[in-house]
């Protein structure tokens, strides 16, 4: 039996007031009275809780139907690429975690650290080795309303996913993007802060797909670009490779950082700098990097083609260099990834 979809299972414990309808057990709802408002006299107190349309038990259930990343987004999440069995950059990851849970006010458990170490080395033995792992924390159940509870206990969810096949056009051929109508808030209270709160994400893509593109680039409130659903943005004005700032809303991506690495010392000129939609469509290429996809060309924005519509040579070095250092990290001396 399901205890998420079984309707009997959830609630064939509950004391009822009334008459249970013939062949059928009544939900603690149907146990209020047609009208709702009075309880039955000998209601434990327990809230009417459906979940998936089926009558439900809070206590059979993996997570509270109460947890506030469910009913808030209040929490936080982190994604990243295992590779050989070896997360890159994983302690990047954690300082962001801590940082967001700090700025939150969201106190993470001590043993989060040796769970996800738990995880990683699970998903290795059982030969999931090239993998995205995901940490999503929230600050716990609550009751209704917004105000954070004092005593709330963090739920944590660590999960190792076998790494999505990418189409190799992906790389080879770029991503199209559709100018997103809603905008980045550089001024939200959690502006940078990887929260849960992704829906103008999801909305967005779903616009560009509408659109006919695969990927949507925000701009700020300022209308600078800021970034796409899930990826920094980079482009090349003028020779100069160019980031937005933190301060045009971005996530301060683990990948963007690893670029900026890649290129510091070098003679190619770089800057974290402000950029318009005409810097993007007069750019000579461009491209986004997230932790899952790695660095992957950019070659439309808005139906116009970015440089010659191909990936350009920076950004192709670029993913070469990137994939040099992910090997030299993951399955170098002290990565310990096993190699493919
Ligand atoms: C909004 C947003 N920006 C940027 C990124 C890229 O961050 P990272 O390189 O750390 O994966 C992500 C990653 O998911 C993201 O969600």
């Amino acid at each position: 039996m399901n205890p998420m979809t079984d309707g009997d299972g959830g609630v064939g414990n509950v004391p009822v007031g009334g008459p249970p309808r013939s062949g059928a057990k009544a939900t603690p709802h149907e146990a209020h009275g047609a009208h709702g408002a009075a309880r039955a006299p000998h209601h434990d107190g327990r809230p009417v809780l459906r979940v998936n349309g089926a009558a439900a038990d809070p206590t059979a259930l993996l997570l509270s139907p109460f947890d506030r990343g469910f009913t808030l987004a209040d929490g936080l999440f982190e994604t990243l690429r295992c590779y050989g069995g070896v997360p890159f950059r994983l302690e990047r990851h954690l300082e962001r975690l801590h940082a967001g849970a700090a700025a939150l006010g969201l106190a993470l458990p001590a043993s989060l650290e040796r769970t996800v170490a738990q995880a990683v080395d699970e998903a290795r033995t059982s030969g999931l080795r090239d993998a995205v792992l995901r940490i999503t924390v929230s600050r716990g159940a609550g009751a209704p309303g917004v105000a954070p509870p004092i005593d709330a206990e963090p739920t944590t969810v660590v999960a190792v996913h076998p790494l999505p096949r990418f189409a190799a056009a992906l790389y080879t051929a770029g991503l199209t993007a559709h100018v997103a109508t809603g905008r980045r808030n550089e001024r939200a209270q959690t502006a940078g802060l990887k929260t849960l709160a992704y829906t103008d994400a999801v909305a967005a893509l779903a616009e560009a797909r509408r659109a006919g593109c695969d990927e949507a680039i925000f701009l700020d409130t300022a209308d600078h670009v800021s970034e796409a659903t899930a990826s920094n943005v980079f482009l090349m004005r003028d020779g100069t490779l160019v980031t937005p700032p933190l301060s045009c809303g971005v996530l301060a991506g683990v990948t963007r950082a690893a670029v900026l690495e890649l290129v510091a010392g070098t003679v190619l000129p770089h800057e974290e700098s402000t950029a318009t939609l005409g810097d993007l469509h007069q750019a000579s290429e461009a491209f986004v990097t997230s932790s899952v996809r790695e660095i992957v060309p950019l070659v439309q924005v808005a139906g116009r083609p970015i440089g010659d519509g191909t990936p350009g040579p920076v950004t192709r070095r670029l993913m070469a260099e990137y994939g040099e250092l992910v090997f030299r990290e993951c399955y170098g001396p002290g990565g310990g990834g096993a190699r493919p």
